[in-house]
């Protein structure tokens, strides 16, 4: 059992996953249009990452005994400016994301929701590797400058990222 308030918040994160999934959907498809295919593809694995983060949610508040309530996606840009503009974006994207993950841990403790604090520590723990990984890409980035074969390079980089489905502990 989780009380209507942190159900409701819990339900508004998941509409924020599902942004999110939508923003990178978005990138990739904008990566793809410019010709960089293996940006695309980093991104379109980034979609598959958030839309599993919107289904744990879901699964959580079905598992609980409650209702999802989905609400409209926001329509993300369609334009994206250079991908070190790109990624300093997402990372401030995943800064927003986790300013929100820490607000619904600060609920459930308010609450003394002890199941939903141990379900959050999984995003906690995803969103280090989230901005981490962002942090990673933006220092190459700034690296190579307006060098054109750096970003042919990180451009074969991240066309071998795959996704893989997290274990379920
Ligand atoms: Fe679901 Fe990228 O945070």
């Amino acid at each position: 059992m989780i009380s209507e308030k942190m159900t409701d918040a819990l339900n508004g994160q998941i509409n924020k996953e599902m942004y999110s999934a939508y923003l990178y959907m978005s990138m990739s498809a904008h990566c793809t249009n410019v010709g960089l295919d293996g940006f695309a593809n980093w991104f379109m694995v980034q979609y598959q990452e958030e839309m599993f983060h919107a289904m744990k949610l879901y699964d959580y508040i079905n598992d609980q005994g409650e209702k999802v309530v989905l609400e409209a996606i926001e329509q993300p840009p369609t334009d994206f400016g250079t991908t070190l503009e790109m990624f300093e974006a997402t990372l401030e994207h995943e800064q927003f994301i986790t300013k929100s993950i820490n607000d619904l841990v600060y609920l459930a403790t308010e609450e003394r929701d002890y199941a939903t604090q141990i379900f959050l520590q999984w995003y906690v723990t995803e969103q280090i590797e989230e901005e981490g990984n962002d942090n990673e890409i933006i220092a190459k980035l700034k690296l190579i400058g307006d060098d054109g074969n750096g970003l042919f390079t990180i451009d074969r980089e991240l066309a071998a990222r795959v996704y893989t489905p997290p274990a379920e502990e």
